[in-house]
């Protein structure tokens, strides 16, 4: 661990940023790289910012390396200080050569920041503030150069060598050993620095960039997975076209490579021309990988592509600004998905799959985000302090970044958004910069003042908009009053408010058939076209009046979830019936469709907490078991619909949180819904079957979800003979890891129901029959860290033999998340068990990682952070484990979190 890491929390705040004193022009690295202790030598010209105050000393950052010597200007230089984070040098002109020589231990390092070993091979991660455990650096990322690597290496445990940018030169040296030399024209941060070496083979393609110019695309892996690259190649190609058709966006270097790696702590790496990828984000083929995991590494493949330009050609003066390229990068691969996802043409069916992507991200947002923005690490998308930089790669600066970058869009439409960013690229191109540059490119661009708008970057907590609606018959006017507001959120969030937002607020009126009426609000000469209209709300309270409205409408509110904010409005059940029927805005259908069902769930939820009878009504089964059999929706829409919410989310909406009897209360609902359409889930089930070859389609993924959705429902029948029999047949037949594994899961869910063994056998033959493929190992950890369990066989008993299974270990994160982080974050029944028995699993793994890889351990610390908001018993035993935690842990990154969760 680093000295650092252990020293005691220093808060960094993003008000003292101030510029470097110096500025490093060029770098170059070369590395003699062995396992054990790899030497680096680096050279860099130095001179002074003209732009910040004179400094007498020559501040660099380094963690966990050795200092071996300095060499100024062609002459050892001895006025150099070394201390536990760095190293300072007196005596240093205004303009400089500097090299320093310097040892680290990447077999040692199990952080995987930095320099390490994974797999016999050598790889790099540098973001946040890795490099400083390479070697000695001004380690920010508004320090930008140029840099030439050379790397040599023992040529048979070593044969091929990676870099950013170009490769210059190979070749031979004595001993065995061998060189590679590459040179990255392009101005960048360290933190965009990779390098790796191995025994490692590609697959290649030679594509033309639009402007003509050839362009060599690599993706690397181990040997015995080439077969499994295809489809992160394809992703890259779709990206390249993509970027260069949506912004006029052209790959930069003439070689692009991206390579996987086993243990890597978060999704992927935009390196400069070398991302290095998780392998469950690049490595799949039918057999392997779902097609959940086709479409998260097409999605991925074009996140970490799409960084090149924002995030690396314009990059974050600071780290308080990294939704500037987080956000705007999340918001394009968004895009990218969902116009993947929609195919060539424009037509009805491509509207369907869009939105089917634009639900999905939205449940993410509101399952995950809204939770964080309501607990002890709520922070706004740009935040003002932090003691790790690495806690705060959050789903607030991803999703929420997201979604205030779409908001530009929703504002100016597609071609002002374009214009936009045309300008930001034309004033930044080669710089470091703020979410304010950003801003104003958006504002300049498009000649609107966007000062007010600024708050969506500095206020935490989730904006809520109370609606109230009043029609006049007589006048044929509706009045709509929005009021924004944060509710009673928390101080830390509240601290942080300033005002009301500028909000664009989508909104559609249905009329009693169903169908949209026309909108023409007062002022206006005529009904203007389209029957969705952007109303921007600017106040606390406003009043939009509209005029020459026939009859009492039904408001479809924040249609396609136009911003990022809780909308309260006191609609009937049969209300929502009614828009989950009709509603032309395909959003605002299936959240009409959580709306009903959340308030139903959460009732019953009570019912339990308090031991009475549990019920029902028919009409709202009926009303989900119309979109069921509505063939004219797509199957993907239908299963998003009929997909219950999580229970995770669920206990958040309780004034208490009561896992248990959120439990009760889905289950009873999920058996409800099997049962009562027994006959509907068959019926989906026949017509979703995809015979023939595997197809990544998003028509074939649809008929896959919804199938496996309805093999799920049938699971939870009394008698699940039907689920069991067809998953069964489903599971020997399959062609595909998405019907495999699904039918394994029904299986798991049927054992559990009828308290048997029945899916022993199955189990058992999934892992000999993929014992080889450790992402399919992580599928069945996390099938049996998902299980239901009874009170016989509780679920933690399980995750326990199996931390200690052969194929288990702590230092590889793809692992730990299937099982440990399964368990914690995605079983709150099981988690929460009241004997306080998942607490003291999770502390003992969280002091355990910590010693290992404290970002990793930091992630899982965050599963106690709501313990406030839990019911009395499980509150207890919560704060008791996070502080036996907080008592025993070193790292900087746990100890902020637990630390902020105790208050
Ligand atoms: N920048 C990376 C991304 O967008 C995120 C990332 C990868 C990262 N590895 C990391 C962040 C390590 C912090 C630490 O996808
Ligand atoms: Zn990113």
């Amino acid at each position: 661990m680093a000295d650092s890491d252990i020293a005691t929390p220093a808060v960094v705040h993003r008000a003292d940023y101030a510029p470097p004193a110096f500025l490093i022009e060029t770098v170059a690295l070369e590395f003699d790289l062995a396992s054990e202790r790899t030497r680096v030598r680096n050279t860099m010209r130095v001179r002074r910012n003209p732009h910040a105050v004179h400094a007498a000393r020559f501040d660099l950052m380094g963690e966990q390396i050795q200092f071996v010597s300095a060499t100024l200007d062609g002459k050892p230089h001895t006025a150099v200080h070394v201390h536990e984070s760095g190293l300072s040098i007196d005596q240093v002109p205004d303009a400089f050569e500097l090299t320093l020589e310097s040892l680290c231990h990447p077999a040692e390092n199990t952080t995987l920041s930095g320099l390490y070993v994974s797999g016999g091979h050598f790889f790099t991660q540098c973001e946040a503030e890795g490099f400083r455990r390479i070697t000695y650096f001004l380690d920010r990322p508004d320090v930008m150069s140029t840099y030439t690597v050379t790397l040599r290496a023992d040529k048979a445990a070593y044969p091929v060598l990676l870099s950013n940018g170009n490769l210059l030169e190979e070749g031979d040296l004595p001993d065995g050993r061998h060189f590679a030399r590459w040179d990255d024209p392009f101005r960048k941060p360290s933190y965009l620095f990779a390098l790796v070496a191995g025994k490692l083979e590609c697959i290649e393609e030679r594509v033309k960039s639009a402007s003509g110019k050839e362009k060599l695309l690599q993706v690397w892996v181990e040997p015995h997975d080439l077969d499994k690259t295809r489809h992160a190649m394809d992703s890259l190609i779709h990206s390249i076209r993509w970027d260069e058709a949506r912004y006029g966006l052209e790959l930069d270097l003439d070689r692009f490579m991206i390579v996987a790696v086993s243990d890597f702590t978060m999704g992927a790496m935009e390196n400069k021309g070398l991302n290095i990828f998780s392998s469950r984000y690049l490595l799949a083929n039918p057999e392997t990988a779902t097609d959940t995991d086709f479409a998260n590494i097409e999605a991925v493949v074009g996140h970490e592509y799409f960084h090149n330009w924002t995030g690396n050609r314009v990059t974050c003066r600071d780290w308080f600004q990294l939704s500037l390229k987080e956000g705007l990068t999340k918001f394009r691969d968004q895009e990218f998905s969902a116009d993947m996802a929609a195919g060539d043409e424009a037509n009805a069916s491509a509207d369907a799959a869009r939105a089917t992507k634009r639900i999905a991200n939205v449940r993410t947002l509101q399952q995950a985000q809204f939770a964080e923005a309501a607990g002890p690490m709520a922070h706004p998308v740009r935040p003002e302090s932090y003691v790790e930089i690495n806690n705060f790669y959050t789903t607030t600066v991803y999703n929420n970044g997201a979604e205030v970058v779409r908001m530009y869009q929703t504002l100016f439409g597609r071609d002002g958004f374009r214009k936009g960013m045309d300008l930001y690229f034309k004033r930044h191109d080669g710089q470091a910069v703020t979410c304010d540059d950003f801003r104003h490119a958006m504002s300049d661009a498009n000649g609107r003042d966007l000062a007010q708008f600024e708050r969506w970057y500095s206020q935490a907590g989730t904006p809520r908009v109370a609606v109230k609606t009043a029609y006049d018959a007589a006048q044929r006017s509706y009045r709509v009053t929005l009021t924004q507001s944060y509710g009673e959120s928390l101080a830390a969030a509240r601290e942080t408010q300033k005002g009301p937002l500028l909000m664009p607020f989508s909104i559609g009126l249905i009329g009693k058939d169903g169908k949209d009426l026309p909108l023409r609000l007062e002022g206006e000469a005529s009904a203007a076209p389209g029957t969705t209209r952007v109303l921007e709300l600017t106040e606390a309270t406003q009043t939009f009046t509209f005029v020459d409205v026939a009859e009492q409408p039904l408001p479809s509110l924040l249609r396609d979830f136009s911003a990022p904010v809780i909308v309260e409005y006191d609609y009937t059940t049969e209300e929502l019936a009614f828009l989950l029927a009709h509603d032309s805005d395909p959003f605002n259908r299936w959240d009409a469709g959580q709306r009903l069902i959340t308030r139903e769930l959460l009732s019953l939820a009570q019912h339990a907490a308090e031991g009475t009878a549990l019920s029902l009504d028919d009409s709202v089964v009926d009303a989900f078991g119309r979109v069921l059999a509505d063939e004219s929706l797509s199957p993907s829409f239908r299963e998003l619909v009929l997909m219950l919410p999580s229970e995770g989310y669920l206990a958040e909406q309780m004034a208490e949180s009561n896992p248990a009897a959120i439990h009760t209360a889905r289950q009873y609902v999920r058996k409800r819904f099997a049962a009562a359409l027994k006959n509907a889930w068959l019926a989906a089930y026949e017509q979703n079957r995809t015979p023939g070859a595997y197809e990544a389609t998003a028509k074939a993924i649809g008929h896959r979800a919804l199938k496996n959705l309805a093999l799920s429902y049938l699971a939870e029948l009394d008698d699940p003979s039907d689920a069991i029999r067809l998953a069964r047949a489903q599971y020997d037949a399959a062609n595909n890891m998405t019907d495999r594994e699904a039918a394994l899961s029904a299986l798991l869910s049927a054992a559990t129901t009828r308290g048997d063994a029945i899916a022993e056998p199955v189990l058992a033959d999934f892992y000999k029959r993929y014992e080889t493929e450790p992402l399919v190992i992580d599928k069945w950890f996390a099938l049996l860290a998902r299980q239901r369990g009874s009170a016989s066989r509780p679920t933690i008993d399980m995750v326990r033999n199996l931390s200690s299974h052969p194929a288990f270990t702590l230092k590889n994160p793809n692992r730990v998340y299937a099982l440990i982080f399964t368990f914690c974050a995605a079983n709150p029944a099981q988690f929460h068990a009241a004997d306080g028995s998942g607490y003291a699993f999770w502390a003992e793994q969280v002091i355990a990682l910590d010693a290992l890889n404290p970002a990793v351990a930091a992630r899982l610390a965050r599963s106690l952070e709501m313990w406030h908001r839990f019911t009395p018993t499980l509150r207890e035993k919560m704060r008791a484990a996070l502080e036996q935690v907080a008592a025993r842990v070193k790292s900087r990154a746990v100890r902020e979190i637990v630390e902020k969760a105790l208050g």
